[in-house]
């Protein structure tokens, strides 16, 4: 049988070929770009990591979902904890919180398995080495924080008082103003906003006032439980006693962005925050813009001011699909470029310290380059020390203080019984 002709290709078939060739080159670009996750967001309006996530995919031609996660600190981790336990691969790269790494360190990478060996150059060392657990570095630092106090200008000059040193001076002329402010007409006036919900936050609040009372940091650098003592206690009845006078009860379930918008829409004298507030609150959307300041926070009778430290981080899932490209994803993050850029836009104090030298840096905000100080000056939760069970040690804080800041207790009564509570938690060793 003589072979079958072999019919020429119509138009037709030679379109087909030339899709198959098309959809196949298609297919292995689609094999070496992957798809990772990323959450995001430290909780508040200034959240930088989706437009760096993105440059960076586009930048590889790999594709970046962003996870939403809860804004606060302590509901988020709670999330990452029951999706890093199951091992669940949902999340390859995570912004992880200053005091974490300890807690999360099981479920990261080292990454320097995959970064090259100088990437932490440059870096502030006690950074690194907050985020080194037994010799693995499990996360990059993003930006640093520090708790400052933000004032009306405006209002201390109308009525002739200074910024205040120490806390007492902050009620009275907050108790002042707040008056004069209310018999002029501004009912929904307060003299003091903070972050007093159940979180997270207030344990960084509650911190500094302990702290600036010579109260110590809860437990202290060896580990021993030193939250039982009358400056402790002192500091906070001091602050239960704000609650209804010059704190609306409503702070008791305010978070940094709730204590913002009161500050910002211009009722309020005085705000504690980090220094992300500083570029929000003098934008041109502001109701405070040209009429406000920053200061140390105050101190006790017999303290120093003290700034709870705080910051964020990147780490990486050790049940991602793609660490690799996950840690170059932090890499390009944490890089200084992009690190520049969130200081510039966002007043977000960078973790590379040279950057501290350059003047564009230094203007975006005036607590940019007190960094140095607050360092010194900063006050660090005690997350190394206690490691694993930093999350109960914090939610044993936040949640006596906020009994205390309720009147549901007193001070002395509150520390005694953390103090117990804590000595419990940590009676074999941290
Ligand atoms: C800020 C800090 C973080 C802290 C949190 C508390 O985001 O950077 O370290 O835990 O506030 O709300």
């Amino acid at each position: 049988m003589p072979p079958l002709p072999v019919p020429p290709l119509s138009a037709g078939r030679r379109l087909l070929g030339a899709l198959l060739i098309g959809s196949a080159a298609l297919t292995i670009q689609q094999a070496t770009a992957a798809e990772l996750s990323i959450a995001c967001g430290p909780g508040d309006a200034t959240d930088y990591c989706p437009t760096l996530a993105k440059q960076w995919a586009e930048k590889t031609g790999n594709q970046v979902n962003i996870i939403s996660t809860p804004n606060s600190p302590t509901e988020k981790l709670s999330l990452y904890q029951q999706l890093l336990s199951s091992q669940s691969g949902d999340i390859d790269v995570l912004m992880i919180d200053i005091v974490w790494p300890g807690l999360l360190a099981d479920h990261l990478v080292d990454l320097r398995q995959y970064l090259p060996d100088d990437a932490t150059d440059g870096f502030f060392p006690t950074l690194i080495a907050n985020n080194t657990v037994d010799g693995r570095l499990v996360a990059m630092p993003w930006y640093t924080d520090a708790g400052l106090l933000y004032y009306r200008k405006d209002l201390l000059e109308k009525y002739g008082y200074e910024v205040p040193e120490t806390w007492q001076q902050l009620t009275d002329t907050a108790e002042a103003v707040q008056a004069a402010e209310r018999q002029a007409g501004n009912d929904g006036f307060w003299g003091f906003v903070f972050q007093g919900r159940a979180y997270e936050g207030l344990t960084c609040d509650a911190l500094e006032w302990v702290a600036s009372h010579g109260g110590g940091t809860i437990v202290d650098d060896d580990g021993k439980v030193t939250i039982d003592n009358p400056r402790a206690a002192a500091a906070l009845d001091q602050a239960a006693a704000w609650i209804g006078d010059i704190s609306p009860e409503g702070v008791l379930n305010y978070t940094e962005e709730e204590t913002r918008g009161v500050f910002q829409s211009g009722n309020a004298l005085f705000l504690r925050n980090w220094p992300y507030v500083w570029s929000l609150a003098q934008s041109s959307s502001s109701e405070v813009q040209g009429k406000i300041g920053i200061a140390p926070l105050p101190h006790g009778p017999k303290g120093q001011p003290k700034a709870t430290l705080g910051g964020w981080n990147f780490g990486v899932s050790r049940y991602s699909a793609h660490p690799r490209l996950a840690a170059d994803l932090v890499a390009y993050i944490t890089a200084k470029p992009q690190q520049k850029a969130h200081a510039t836009l966002m007043g977000r104090n960078p973790t590379i310290e040279s950057l501290y030298q350059d003047p564009e840096v230094l203007d975006s905000n005036p607590a940019m380059a007190d960094v140095y100080q607050n360092l010194v000056n900063g006050v660090a939760r005690p997350a190394s020390v206690t490691g694993g069970a930093y999350a109960r040690v914090s939610n044993a804080f936040f949640n006596a203080t906020h009994r205390v800041l309720a009147g549901e207790t007193d001070g002395t009564t509150a520390v005694q019984q953390l103090g117990r509570q804590l000595k419990r938690l940590g009676r074999r060793g941290w």
